[in-house]
């Protein structure tokens, strides 16, 4: 797994990264001093460059233009602003689609997808693959030991709008793809059951390109075209990467992630680079909207196992592709930043320096907007830079966290398949499940089917809120955890299949049976909401029923309505110091509250302190201290207790100095404490 080389990580950099896209060549030279005068002024210290100027760099096919970046260059440096240099293979210039037209994508409806918006490119495609790799290597040689130079920002947000291709080169990749994985095509045949509707292939050559069909696909086959689709795309990601290592094996790479993106495999993709980054764009007409974001940064700190990350896009304002753009109102952009530093981000960047004034983002928010400096979402980018200045003693702490929340990919795409019994059950139920953790302030990683036993004896509690698809040795992780001593809660039609799809016999969920204590005959969409009875309380539940029977564990909640009254909703089964609790039914918020508060209560896991309704708590440690950030999402001023060992605030608040202190709307306090 993921250990980081000692200079190929954010360490070097002693400073919360702040800055954003810069795209000079959308400006005449004059303007490129000014920004960097004003990037001063803002304490930005990091700008990613180059991300789409492939048609600047490459005019035509083998003939590099670079003198304007490396004045671009020269000037960032003159003025102490890092370079996060992008490889600028993102968008390929139209001479690419001119002449070798088969490297443009071809979607599942068969249509091509030509010049004149970007990312118009086939992951397959010969002609961009080798053309990328000149460019990557041709910027590397050149650029590899620029002093400005930080960072490698690679493609971006890969597979953003072409995730998928049905081209010829996509189709001979997949047969090779699918030949490696299986070697044999009798062995292809097992795996995707195609005793089922006449679908045995007597070849590989004979295997389709799984676009229009006339009924249900075969869910296998659907669930290796999304492995092979996320493959591809990572190894695009690999080839560059390769080259920068070896041309330049001390500057650390990244490219941009988009949160919870369903059609890549972050876990792995992680691994290939250095420093991960998110693209975050919250809705700001959304009142809940930091509660979405505070599960990307926990995903964003989990993919590299708590090391530190990038936010590398963000608004100051609006976006433009929304139907309605609403702005981020005053203090919400430093609100939602220092959320993220929170929840362990080193670095604080936009999407984009300076607003555009041609090209379909022109009206997307900017750091300097059209107005001009002289404007407020200018001056609270100048604040801001200021207070993540302030901020330098956090750098390169850690985010503690109890609990760790499973989430896979191969799970979430193949419990997306049609033909279910609910299509309620989606696998994003584990957005749910953080967020009754959120409310009450409980830190949260999330964990990859990839951890073992070991890796999850890190947390006191360890949540599968689904988890279709499940390996033998992930059932066996899980099953050690417990008899460890370790807490588990496991949602409804988890473990119900393996890596090809097949069902486990014998009763649901066959490969965590005997740990949950539980035989599940029967699962059916639940025709009406119900409610569970629980000590005391009666919780709303719907979606989801299974029929449950007890193998050593006991009903902790049981159905109140329908033909199956009386009968387990929820199980709890006690395994020597620890324990697996089972819910056969989707809880509503309450219901999770319950059910995660009381695990939590059981596992010996706590907020680190009480605050009212609306304000987040949340810790980072190391080496420089103990950071603990108070963020308060609302619109009103509140008060909260001082936390305990207090010595001041970072952000230059009155915070530690009496029993209470207030945060304004939208204020924030980061409290360095004694340990
Ligand atoms: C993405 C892209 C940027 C820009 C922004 C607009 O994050 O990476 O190039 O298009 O969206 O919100």
């Amino acid at each position: 797994m993921p250990a980081a080389s000692p200079r190929r990580d954010l360490s070097h950099f002693r400073a919360i990264a702040y800055g954003g896209d810069y795209n000079p060549e959308q400006w005449p030279r004059e303007v490129w001093r000014e920004d960097v005068e004003l990037m001063r002024s803002a304490g930005v210290n990091l700008v990613s460059v180059g991300i789409f100027s492939w048609a600047w760099l490459e005019p035509e096919p083998g003939r590099y233009e670079t003198g304007w970046l490396d004045e671009v260059l020269d000037l960032l440096h003159a003025g102490g602003i890092g370079v996060n240099l992008a490889t600028a293979t993102a968008s390929p210039p139209p001479w690419m689609a001119h002449l070798h037209p088969e490297s443009l994508p071809i979607d599942r409806r068969g249509r091509v997808l030509g010049v004149g918006s970007r990312q118009q490119y086939c992951p397959h495609s010969t002609a961009y693959r080798e053309g990328a790799a000149r460019l990557v290597r041709m910027l590397a040689e050149r650029y590899g030991s620029h002093p400005a130079l930080a960072l490698w920002h690679v493609n971006n947000e890969y597979g953003c709008h072409v995730h998928e291709s049905f081209t010829p080169a996509a189709h001979a990749a997949w047969h090779a793809w699918l030949t490696s994985r299986y070697t044999t095509i009798s062995a292809l045949n097992d795996a995707w059951g195609t005793a089922f509707w006449s679908q045995r292939y007597g070849s590989f050559g004979e295997i389709p390109l799984p676009a229009a069909m006339p009924s249900f696909a075969n869910p296998t086959m659907q669930l290796d075209w999304r492995r092979f689709s996320s493959w591809s795309i990572e190894r695009l990601m690999r080839d560059e990467v390769a080259i920068l290592r070896e041309v330049t094996p001390d500057v650390p790479v990244n490219t941009n992630f988009m949160g919870f993106f369903e059609p890549l495999d972050y876990w792995s993709m992680a691994e290939a680079e250095d420093v991960v980054s998110d693209d975050n764009y919250q809705d700001p007409a959304d009142p809940e909207a930091h509660i979405p974001s505070a599960a990307r940064g926990d995903l964003m700190r989990s993919l590299r196992r708590g090391q530190p990350w990038i936010l590398m896009e963000q608004t100051p304002s609006t976006v433009n592709w929304r139907q309605r753009n609403v702005t981020k109102a005053p203090g919400r952009m430093r609100l939602w930043s220092l959320q993220s530093v929170a929840h362990g981000a080193d670095g604080i960047m936009f999407f984009q320096w300076r607003a555009a004034r041609a090209g379909a983002e022109r009206f997307h928010g900017a750091m300097v907007p059209h107005a001009g400096a002289d404007s407020r979402v200018h001056r609270e980018i100048v604040e801001l830079g200021a207070d993540l200045g302030r901020l330098a003693p956090v750098v390169g702490a850690r985010v503690p966290a109890d609990v760790g929340i499973v989430f896979d990919w191969d799970s979430w795409w193949a419990v997306g398949q049609s033909s279910h019994p609910s299509s309620d059950v989606t696998g994003r139920e584990h957005e749910a499940w953080h967020r009754a953790l959120f409310l009450r302030n409980v830190a949260t990683d999330y964990v990859s089917t990839r951890h073992t036993a070991d890796d999850l004896r890190a947390y006191k509690l360890v949540l599968v809120p689904n988890l279709y698809v499940i390996t033998a040795s992930f059932a066996d992780a899980l099953r050690e955890y417990v008899a460890g001593g370790g807490h588990l809660v496991v949602g409804p039609f988890s473990a119900i299949v393996d890596e090809h799809l097949h069902i486990g016999l014998g009763g649901y969920p066959a490969a965590l049976r005997d740990v949950l204590g539980i035989r599940i005959e029967e699962m059916e969409a639940m025709a009406a909401p119900n409610t569970v009875m629980v000590d005391g309380a009666r919780l709303r539940c719907s979606a989801w029923h299974d029929v449950i029977e007890l193998q050593g564990a006991s009903a902790l909640g049981t159905f109140a309505d329908g033909w199956f009254a009386g009968d387990p909703a929820v199980t709890h089964h006690r395994v020597g110091a620890g324990s697996a609790t089972y819910v056969g039914t989707v809880l509503d918020a309450d219901g999770l509250d319950w059910l995660l508060s009381g695990a939590c209560r059981a596992a010996g896991v706590a907020a680190p302190m009480e605050v009212p309704p609306g304000v987040e708590v949340a810790v980072r440690a190391g080496a420089g201290g103990r950071f603990v950030f108070l963020l308060n999402h609302t619109d009103a001023e509140v008060t909260v207790p001082t936390p305990q060992g207090a010595v001041e605030d970072l952000l230059g608040g009155p915070g530690a100095t009496g029993p209470e202190l207030t945060l304004g709307p939208a204020g924030v306090a980061v409290l360095r404490c004694r340990a």
